[in-house]
């Protein structure tokens, strides 16, 4: 279920073992080549698309990021990556991954449905479940040995289980990310997470010529009511007079703005159905998990289901849950923590003095630097 990079890429993966894999989609094509989402690709995940035969053009065109800046009252502190964990990070739009899991699929020749309407899934705790859906003005039905709920989010994966057996965390932060997009040169060469008074800030870009910034702003907020150049000269104060000097700006290819919010829900297992990626698990993109955190998913996925296939065996199903939440968890809690230390927070003078002593701490601290830099490549696989 989903054509978002967690669907496409546990199909090109099962794909390569021989696994017959259908997928269903409800927007089409069009829109899912064309969403603009973040960009920092942990090793691990590189590793897995390297796996699934889909990193030609990563490799070719991806940047290699050694560190990233964190901002605090107006000065800048490098966050050594490579130096503090031996990994890189590697700058490639998630737009480009889907685009590249997408042609590998069609040149694969395996199925995918776009624009699918009235998506339902029967008899998941069966041993052969169903999904019936309307495609074209017909309606259709498959049946299957598994059902991957990767359809996002708002998908209709995890509400097909029953409410008693799921159990949901959430917390929602006070504030939302506005985000453009600009054809102009980058003049940062890492990314800047700046924490302002104005509020956060971060600077990322998506190749030499092009950027992608974001500004902390209120839930209130409209896009429509922030003009480019309202985004660049609010951008430029929050990112401090060096940066803010050389800013160039261009007219926004993409504006949007998303809240920010943390969510889990468990087990990713509910009969003959496996949730992954956002369909189970959202995270605030302050240290962006997002994407990989949905690879690591059906990495494990892909293995469990392997495992399968490979040895006839239930066991790895079973084990699947239980492995990816421990690492979901640990991206939870380091998305958490990046997000409360960089935002400006409504709470009072001891939150206020906590998160500059946290900052503090981290500039002065080798090992708190370790272990920001520890996360942010991203925790093994
Ligand atoms: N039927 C079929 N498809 C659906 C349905 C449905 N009822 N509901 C949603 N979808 C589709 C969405 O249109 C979307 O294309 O499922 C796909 C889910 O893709 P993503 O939202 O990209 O989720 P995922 O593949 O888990 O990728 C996670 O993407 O959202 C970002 O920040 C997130 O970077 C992370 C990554
Ligand atoms: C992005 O480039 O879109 C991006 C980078 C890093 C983040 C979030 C988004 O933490």
């Amino acid at each position: 279920m989903g054509a978002g990079p967690a669907g496409l890429l546990l199909g090109q993966l099962l794909h390569k073992e021989g696994v017959d894999t259908l997928i269903l989609e409800r927007r089409s094509a069009q829109y899912v080549a064309g969403r603009v989402r973040a960009g920092v690709l942990e090793p691990g995940t590189v590793g897995v698309l390297e796996r699934a035969g889909v990193a030609g053009r990563l490799r070719a065109e991806g940047l290699t990021h050694d560190g990233v800046e964190i901002g605090f009252r107006g000065r800048r502190h490098r966050i050594a990556l490579k130096a503090l964990t031996g990994k890189s990070v590697t700058v490639y739009g998630q737009t480009e991954v889907t685009r590249d899991l997408m042609e590998a699929r069609a040149a694969a020749g395996a199925p995918s449905f776009y624009e699918v309407e009235d998506v339902q899934l029967h008899e998941i705790t069966g041993a052969r479940p169903r999904v019936t859906y309307r495609h074209a003005g017909s309606t259709h039905e498959v049946d299957c040995d598994f059902i991957a709920g990767c359809d996002g989010f708002h998908g209709v994966s995890r509400r097909s289980i029953p409410a008693a057996a799921l159990s949901i965390c959430e917390r929602v932060y006070p504030f939302g990310w506005l985000g453009v997009l600009a054809d102009v040169p980058p003049p940062w060469e890492e990314l800047i997470y700046a924490n302002s008074e104005r509020g956060f800030a971060l600077a990322s870009l998506r190749s030499p010529t092009r950027v992608r910034c974001y500004l902390q702003c209120s839930l209130e907020d409209r896009v429509e009511q922030w003009s480019d150049g309202q985004f660049w000269d609010e951008f430029r104060l929050r990112m401090g007079e060096e940066i803010g000097a050389r800013v160039q700006t261009a007219p926004s290819l993409e504006k949007s703005f998303a809240p920010l919010r943390s969510f889990v829900a468990e087990p990713l297992r509910y009969g003959r159905l496996f949730l992954a990626g956002d369909a189970a698990h959202i995270v605030p993109p302050t240290g962006a998990k997002g994407l990989n955190l949905a690879v690591s998913d059906v990495h494990y996925l892909y293995e469990a289901l392997c495992g399968f296939y490979g040895e006839a065996s239930e066991r790895s199903l079973a084990e699947y849950s239980d492995r990816a939440l421990r690492r979901i968890w640990r991206a939870e809690r380091f998305s958490w923590w990046m997000t409360r230390q960089l935002h400006r927070f409504p709470g009072d003078e001891f939150d206020a003095r906590l998160q500059q002593t946290e900052l503090e701490y981290l500039f002065e601290s080798q090992t708190a630097q370790a272990n920001l830099a520890e996360n942010y490549v991203g925790l093994p696989l």
